[in-house]
């Protein structure tokens, strides 16, 4: 069955409360829509930690710049619902911009330090409009879960933070990146690429994959790492945002990785498309594919 969609606030609320009336925990999703199999993963691990999943498609104006791809955005729902279908979400809230900042609407949520580095920097405002988006979605819902992709560590850091600070009764879960089969990171901005412009994003994975080979050789030192991943990006990016290695809690500058893990997170440009990426250095053995 076709997830059931809803287009208002209240009936998104009302449809939380009526699962939890019945001893359902509700589990949530947010996106943006233009799903692919890395959108279609977080709602099965919402599905294994819920028996009522929820997610919701709203391209959140709030959090694109003056410059950015807002009009652009992929669109596609009748898409999306059919695979949702398929990964098991029960419902689909797709409020249009109206619903989520009506007439009046003034109030934003501004995160601390964890949103300032990184896409922070080149993204101004951007954590802003997630944050407050993320908040009113969740004071709408009420899950008990709510799963977040490590495609968007930044994002997913700031989620905690916010859940935390405003001591929202909601438990984070962030799933690990979904890749394509040759590595490149699923994203729906893949879907401006062309196919020259794909291959070259693939540098952004050989980095990361090089910088993690520098690292389980034993190289802690965070300049090295980066200038390692950088070198491979650099030739195929039209212009490179940032290549750094940050503390993999707070995304504190580090010099070295003193203790077992550090993120190493890229941004760059391929063509006018802006791409995002990371490892966690320590963590996940970071192998390209043979
Ligand atoms: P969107 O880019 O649609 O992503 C929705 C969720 O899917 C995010 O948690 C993101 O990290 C996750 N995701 C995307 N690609 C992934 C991949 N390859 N592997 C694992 N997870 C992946 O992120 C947003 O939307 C918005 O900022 C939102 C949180 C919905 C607020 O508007």
């Amino acid at each position: 069955m076709l997830p059931t969609v809803v287009r208002l606030a209240a009936e998104a609320r009302a449809f939380a409360d009526a699962a939890r009336a019945k001893g359902r925990r509700v589990g949530f999703v947010p996106t943006m829509g233009a799903l692919h199999e890395g959108h279609l993963a977080l709602v099965r691990a919402a599905r294994a930690r819920a028996e009522t999943v929820l997610v919701s498609i709203f391209v959140n104006p709030t959090q694109f710049g003056p410059k950015e791809d807002l009009s652009r955005y992929p669109r596609d729902l009748q898409g999306d619902l059919r695979k949702l279908e398929r990964a098991g979400a029960d419902a689909v809230f797709a409020p249009d911009a109206g619903e989520m900042y009506p007439p009046g609407d003034g109030t934003r949520v501004r995160v601390g330090a964890v949103a300032e580095p990184l896409c922070g920097v080149f993204r101004p405002g951007h954590f802003e409009g997630v944050a407050t988006v993320v908040t009113k979605l969740f004071a709408i819902v009420g899950p008990s879960v709510a799963v977040f992709g490590r495609k968007d560590y930044q994002q997913w850091l700031v989620i905690r933070a916010l859940t935390r600070d405003l001591f929202l009764p909601v438990e984070i879960v962030g799933h690990p990146i979904v890749r394509d089969p040759d590595g490149l990171a699923m994203s729906s901005r893949n879907a401006y690429l062309s196919p020259e412009e794909r291959a070259r994003a693939l540098s952004l994975v050989r980095g990361l994959d090089l910088a993690s080979r520098r690292f389980a050789a034993g190289e802690r030192r965070a300049r090295e790492l980066e200038r390692a991943a950088r070198d491979t990006l650099a030739p195929a990016a039209t212009s490179i945002d940032y290549v750094e290695v940050r503390d993999a809690d707070t995304l504190a500058p580090i010099d070295a990785v003193v203790g077992e893990r550090a993120v190493l997170a890229m941004a760059c440009r391929v063509g006018s498309t802006r791409l995002i990426d990371n490892a966690v250095l320590g963590e996940e053995a970071f192998v390209l594919p043979p």
